[in-house]
């Protein structure tokens, strides 16, 4: 057997073992009841996102949509979130398509379609797609590489890209504690898994799975357990690590899902001694410094595009384009305005944000413009004084980073 061979047997292997985990402890655990969901997404929350992965395109709902690796649910979840498009959803494991199935089959989804796929073979769906979710897949394959790659070869040309892969630094207890299960031997039987659960009650407070295992919903029931701690097959990104997997298959990096937590102008870090030199390394080299920084990502979200895409503009505050951008408030934002720090007139905050430094405080002036943002108005509409154009300008640059706004430049 040559070293190529046995490299193609141990991928085979793998991915056999990956398979046969997902099909014994399907994740996330099944839903049959999607009505909550289904009420969340409202329209201001699809514009919203459509605006965060086409901030230059006119609104469309109709997009084409494939779901690499959609589990039991998140298939199901798009096609009910957004019944104009066409969504496909593919996954390895019967038993994940088939709950996928009962939800298409329970919520009259005529929009999805379901294939027992793995979506190293994307390409036999004979088809691209305008939009390519795949959320915790990547991480668990063989060869990553070879999958992405196939989800490139999909995408279409002007198409965007949702990735989530796991973080290393973040999931260093994950990995110590995967490392003790193998060499205790630990499978994946419930009894083995109540063991398991039962035993990491017993860890030292200081151990650093104990964290997640307080605020993550990774670890709250068996499946949960099973995936994160005696997962067959798992690999982590670090920020270079992920820009480079991007490149490799032909995409290039567009933003974060939720970008303030990797910006050196957000946060406690602003206020370091720091600042400057963080401020002059470019903004990949940032990105990184900050995650060494927090120390304790456990995954990232990030939206890419193709490398051939055609040339779009990105959003900048020099020059004036800025003020043809309309700003559209990102759902699940609050507005704090009680036990507000000096000279603050509102404290607004990102609830999906893990991390309690990233709150951005505005004054009285800066809360008007903010209070006359209509998802219609331009900034230059909202700012029609020439007087406000500074303060407007530091303001919606602000709540930008922040993860308060996304923009709808395509009037620009
Ligand atoms: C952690 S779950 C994530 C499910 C879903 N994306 C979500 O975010 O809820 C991983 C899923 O990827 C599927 N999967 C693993 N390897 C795959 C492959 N090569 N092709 C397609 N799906 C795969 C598993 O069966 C499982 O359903």
């Amino acid at each position: 057997m040559n070293a190529h061979t046995a490299r193609v047997l141990h991928a085979g292997q793998v991915a056999q073992k990956v398979s046969a985990f997902y099909e014994r402890h399907p994740y996330p655990p099944p839903v049959d009841d999607l009505e909550r969901y289904r009420k969340l997404w409202n329209d201001a929350r699809r514009r919203a996102d459509v605006h965060l992965f086409w901030p230059d395109e006119n609104y469309r709902d109709d997009r084409s949509i494939l779901i690499a690796g959609c589990g039991t649910s998140q298939a199901a979840k798009y096609a009910l979130r957004w019944p104009h498009a066409r969504v496909t959803g593919i996954d390895v494991s019967a038993t994940s398509i088939e709950n996928t199935a009962m939800l298409k089959r329970k919520y009259n989804l005529d929009n999805l379609d379901l294939h027992q796929l793995p979506l190293e073979c994307a390409t036999e769906l004979g088809c691209s797609f305008e939009h390519v979710v795949s959320t915790g897949v990547l991480h668990h394959l063989p060869d990553p590489d070879k999958g992405l790659q196939a989800l490139h070869d999909v995408l279409a040309p002007d198409g965007a890209m949702h990735l989530m892969v796991y973080a290393p630094y973040g999931r260093a207890g994950v990995y110590l504690l995967q490392e003790y299960c193998r060499r205790l031997g630990i499978d994946t039987s419930s009894q083995e898994i109540r063991d398991l659960a039962a035993s990491l009650s017993a860890l030292p407070p200081d151990h650093p799975l104990v964290p997640l295992l307080r605020n993550s919903p990774d670890f709250r029931d068996e499946a949960a357990l099973a995936d994160a701690l005696l997962h067959p097959q798992d690999r982590a990104y670090s920020v270079p690590q992920l820009l480079d997997f991007l490149a490799a298959a032909g995409l290039n990096f567009g933003r974060w899902m939720r970008q303030a937590a990797y910006l050196p102008q957000c946060g406690a870090l602003a206020s370091t001694p720091h600042q400057a030199l963080l401020n002059r390394l470019p903004l990949a080299e940032q990105y990184a410094a900050v995650e060494l920084f927090r120390g304790s990502m456990l995954r990232h979200s990030a939206v890419a595009y193709r490398n051939d895409r055609p040339k779009h503009d990105s959003i900048r505050f020099d020059g004036d384009a800025w003020l043809g951008y309309v700003p559209i408030r990102l759902p699940d934002t609050i507005v704090v305005q009680e036990k507000l720090p000096p000279r603050a007139a509102a404290v607004l905050i990102n609830r999906n944000h893990n991390y309690t430094d990233l709150y951005l405080p505005i004054d009285a002036r800066q809360k008007k413009l903010f209070d006359a943002i209509d998802g219609k108005r331009s900034i230059g509409e909202i700012a029609a004084d020439s007087t406000l154009r500074d303060t407007a300008r530091v303001l919606f640059e602000g709540l930008w980073w922040y993860d308060q706004v996304v923009f709808d430049t395509s009037r620009c």
